[in-house]
């Protein structure tokens, strides 16, 4: 089957479903109708107090396999983009989340999701979103415009992810989240389900290996990639070929970078972070665990130390003028877009956060390490 073929069996299997909720006769259907078991992937993702602020309509045309917008961290005022938003629940739940200074889009290729999605707009009263007919492989909005894209349960479904996912690095902001949910494989799909054409468009053979897709969303420009499961299935809940906990719910993670670096210049130690051998001094473990953070975040950064990597400190002039006048008595040096921010000491990670330009509130829990044998 092509990509097209592909495509007109998605829309047709997601159009029977908005217009069976639509005539009140049914409730979910991620399932192939000959393993109805397969429910177990859209059912109970939702807490009761999601469920009860969105219309009844909204949450039976639930396809989703996972909770994005409780794990995507959405704030007032930022603008979200749901692909393949179905009946609209993540649309609507996020709408709240961002408030009225934000915006929620929604974007699908069935006409009938999308009606049923505008009619569960109307019924919400959400003025804050705004539903767009077209394909995830070629969003139509602007080069970064957009804060965070959820998506649940269709990037497997597409026949192309490699351009769904530079579209949607282009329509993120620099900085901006790549926060979904998705049906990943953890290993080899068997053939016979990979083969199984009925199976794609129930979000299963069409899902990526875990490994691929942090490959492809590297390749696209996405940092900090972060791929967790929220839920393991059994082989009866997914296929016939099917084995216990190769597919999962999983919720991706990434950033396209924001543009600023933060260089780190260390005095010499005995290896590139300081965290190593039988006792460990916890501001390098602290400061360890605040870098890694702030990587998260979509920040380039870079560490060198002065006994593994002298050449570094050559090349940059700060940080040789540094040394020339006060020795090594200035390390750590830690430069953002290469200004000097502070000399002989570790920031903390407010500290980092803010001269990286990134938005309040930080976590304040410090991932202390503990001892480790030496590098
Ligand atoms: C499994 S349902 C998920 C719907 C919704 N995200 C939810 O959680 O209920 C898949 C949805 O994605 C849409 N879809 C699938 N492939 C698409 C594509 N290439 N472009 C746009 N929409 C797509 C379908 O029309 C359908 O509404």
């Amino acid at each position: 089957m092509n990509a097209n073929q592909t495509k007109e069996l998605v829309q047709q299997r997601y159009a029977a479903a908005a217009l069976r909720v639509q005539s009140g006769s049914a409730g979910c259907c991620s399932a192939t109708t000959e393993f109805p078991e397969a429910d177990a992937i859209t059912s109970n993702l939702y807490s009761e107090e999601e469920s009860s602020a969105v219309p009844l309509a909204a949450r039976l045309a639930s396809l989703g396999c996972g909770n994005p917008t409780a794990l995507a961290e959405l704030k007032p005022g930022e603008v979200v983009l749901d692909l393949g938003s179905g009946g609209g629940i993540d649309v609507l739940l996020s709408s709240r989340r961002v408030g009225p200074t934000g915006k929620a889009y929604g974007l699908d290729m069935t006409d009938e999701m999308l009606a049923l999605a505008r009619e569960n707009q109307a019924k919400a009263g959400a003025t804050n979103v705004e539903f767009l007919k077209g394909d995830i492989e070629h969003i139509p909005l602007p080069d970064s415009s957009v804060d965070v894209i959820i998506s649940n349960c269709v990037v497997n479904l597409s026949a192309d992810k490699d351009q769904v996912l530079r579209e949607a690095f282009r329509v993120l902001k620099p900085g901006g989240r790549w926060a979904i949910s998705d049906i990943v494989v953890r290993g080899e799909m068997p053939e016979a389900i990979r083969a199984n054409a009925e199976l794609w468009s129930s979000c299963v053979s069409g899902a990526l290996e875990e490994n691929d897709y942090r490959a492809k969303l590297a390749a696209a420009g996405f940092a900090g990639i972060d791929l967790e499961p929220t839920r393991l299935y059994a082989a009866d809940e997914i296929a016939p070929g099917a084995v216990d906990g190769l597919f999962a719910s999983m919720f991706v993670r990434a950033r396209k970078p924001s543009g600023v670096k933060v260089q780190v210049y260390d005095p010499a130690m005995c290896c590139s972070s300081g965290v190593c051998g039988p006792t460990v001094d916890p501001v390098l473990a602290r400061f360890s665990a605040d870098l890694d953070w702030l990587s998260m975040q979509g920040i380039t950064v870079e560490r060198y130390n002065l006994s593994q990597a002298p050449a570094a400190f050559v090349a940059a002039p700060a940080v040789q003028a540094a040394l020339a006048a006060d020795g090594t008595s200035c390390l750590p040096m830690i430069l953002v877009d290469g200004e000097v921010r502070s000399q002989g000491k570790y920031p903390v990670r407010f500290t980092l956060a803010k001269w990286a330009g990134l938005s309040l509130p930080v976590p304040v829990e410090l991932n202390v390490l503990a001892p480790k044998g030496c590098c």
